[in-house]
């Protein structure tokens, strides 16, 4: 479709939050004959020419029936929402949310903003690439935005990081642990330069933070184990 959401030279996905270098998670259901044959928290990129790029990775039962079958291209809907319950209906509750996505396309309770379109799968490494061209993008919020794992995972290494000072000393360590984790998390889900700015400062922070408590309030004679 390139370019059928673009307005002017700005690409509209971009509205609710896609970018080329961050991954933007949704849920994915595809459709074969009018029918939901899958449905699955994914992540998306948007690419230069206005679509959007995931990968399939072995080990769904989607992935399968798309390397078994051989199939080319399925009729998708990628259905945008910041709630967390929407991914863990998608994982745990997989049958009865495919039910709410057969009787309403977009479900307006679940889904913030839906991206209606076609995807196509290409093989590659060590995972299948999917590509989708929408067609329509249906709204039921003002703003929606998509989810991102590197700004939750910035936002969780900050609430960790202003709680350091009050931290028991035996659990500092772990808090640092924490915050590299989540560092890890951004770098993984995002190239986005500011983004990796901000979580390296975090961490530096909670570092130096981490070992002036060792050699101060957590220093060996009042240590709190
Ligand atoms: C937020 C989130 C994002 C995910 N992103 C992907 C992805 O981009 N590609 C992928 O293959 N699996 C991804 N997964 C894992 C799949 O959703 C998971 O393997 C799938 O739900 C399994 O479905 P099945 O039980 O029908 O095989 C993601 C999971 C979550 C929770």
């Amino acid at each position: 479709m390139s370019g059928e959401h673009m307005s002017g030279n700005r690409c509209e996905l971009m509205e609710l939050g896609f970018s080329i270098d961050t991954w933007g998670e949704v849920v994915m259901v595809f459709y074969s004959k009018g029918e939901v044959i899958g449905l699955m928290p994914v992540g998306l990129k948007l690419s230069e020419d206005c679509t959007l790029a995931g990968r399939l990775y072995r080990g769904s039962k989607l992935y399968s029936y798309i390397a078994s079958a051989k199939v080319a291209e399925l009729p998708c809907i990628a259905c945008i929402s910041e709630d967390p319950q929407l991914f863990y209906m998608a994982v745990f509750e997989k049958s009865q949310t495919i039910e709410i996505f057969t009787e309403h396309r977009c479900p307006e309770e679940f889904c913030d903003a839906c991206l209606i379109g076609l995807c196509k799968f290409f093989d590659g490494d060590e995972a299948i690439n999917l590509k989708i061209s929408v067609k329509e993008i249906a709204l039921h919020r003002k703003t929606p935005r998509v989810f991102t794992r590197a700004s939750a995972a910035i936002i969780e290494a900050l609430v960790w990081f202003t709680k350091l000072p009050y931290v028991d000393c035996k659990d500092i360590e772990r808090v640092l642990e924490r915050i590299e984790l989540l560092k890890e998390t951004v770098y993984r889900s995002s190239q986005k330069n500011i983004y990796a700015k901000l979580i390296e400062n975090i961490y530096l922070a909670a570092f130096k933070l981490v070992k002036e408590d060792e050699s101060s309030r957590c220093g060996s004679r009042d240590k709190n184990i």
